[in-house]
């Protein structure tokens, strides 16, 4: 999609996007206000007409575009919708589908692998600050959960002293993605704290798969915050019309593996990211943009 198309589009979103006032009012209170447990469930949203579900991005063909509206409008709400090259090639309404070939492969179009607890793009000098899913259709058997982990329940759980370890005891992140190819492990020199940002009320990335400790303390530590991390996990069942919204900087999240049958019945998801800080990166970059490559230094 050209950028007048998306621009377009964005324009249809905030005018006819089709959330209710209770809905924008509780978008926006969550913004402003935020929850203890870092994600807001909307149930139910209208999303128009759904196809069958592809079985891959070539077959996908979707002419009803109120999903995607609805999708852009509470993203707005929330910030400036943001996109990355390396992710569905920079649209900025990611779609997630199984198939076949991306079985048990890290990546949100996987199916038969959990996706561990992460926090989006942890490595990434522009973090989305939100993430917005909205459910086109829950797979058939009703297995797929979302798992979100609140920095507030994690901090429940932590001393004082652990606390403080994860305030100053830098991690170094690794990237899943370079210039040109997704899946990867590579180090790119991002060395950052787990904690951040006020201490009494801090800010959250957590990512253990793509972060390597200094010390075996560290390692040890890492693997202690998982375990709260999991043992304080909410769960989420997303069915048809369903719009989980997740502070990206409060929480971690994980996927449970889920049964594909490529027939057209399998699980539909509709991604977006929303930024904050977008005149702030534009100042950084030199260059003003809503999709990002790899920046690991602003
Ligand atoms: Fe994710």
């Amino acid at each position: 999609m050209s950028n007048r198309d998306f621009d377009l589009l964005l324009a249809a979103s905030i005018s006819n996007g089709g959330l209710n006032q209770e809905q924008i009012a509780q978008i926006l209170g969550f913004k402003l206000f935020g929850n203890p447990n870092g994600f807001l469930l909307l149930n139910g949203t209208e999303i128009g007409d759904i196809p069958s579900t592809p079985v891959s991005r070539a077959g996908m063909c979707k002419s009803d575009d109120t999903s995607e509206r609805l999708l852009l409008q509470a993203t707005a709400l929330l910030g400036e919708p943001i996109g990355y090259v390396q992710e569905s090639g920079g649209c900025i309404v990611n779609n997630f589908f199984p198939q076949q070939t991306q079985s048990r492969a890290a990546t949100s179009d996987s199916f038969d692998t959990e996706l561990e607890l992460h926090t989006e793009n942890a490595f990434h000098a522009i973090q989305p600050d939100y993430l917005l899913l909205l459910c086109l259709r829950q797979d058939p058997a009703a297995e797929a959960i979302t798992y979100i982990a609140s920095v507030d329940r994690i901090l429940e759980r932590l001393s004082y002293e652990q606390q403080a370890f994860f305030l100053n005891e830098p991690y170094n992140f690794f990237s899943d993605y370079d210039a040109t190819e997704k899946n990867q492990r590579i180090a790119i020199n991002k060395h950052q704290t787990v904690l951040y940002g006020d201490p009494d009320t801090p800010f959250f990335r957590f990512d253990p798969q793509f972060m390597v400790a200094y010390s075996d303390r560290a390692q040890r530590s890492l693997e202690t915050l998982r375990g709260i991390a999991w043992e304080v996990v909410e769960p989420v069942r997303l069915s048809r019309g369903d719009l989980l919204i997740i502070d990206n900087r409060r929480t971690a999240h994980a996927r449970s593996p889920f049964t594909a049958r490529f027939d057209g019945s399998d699980r539909w998801m509709q991604r977006t990211f929303a930024s904050c800080n977008l005149p702030c990166y534009t100042e950084k970059l030199g260059k003003q943009s809503r999709i990002f490559e790899l920046v690991t230094e602003l």
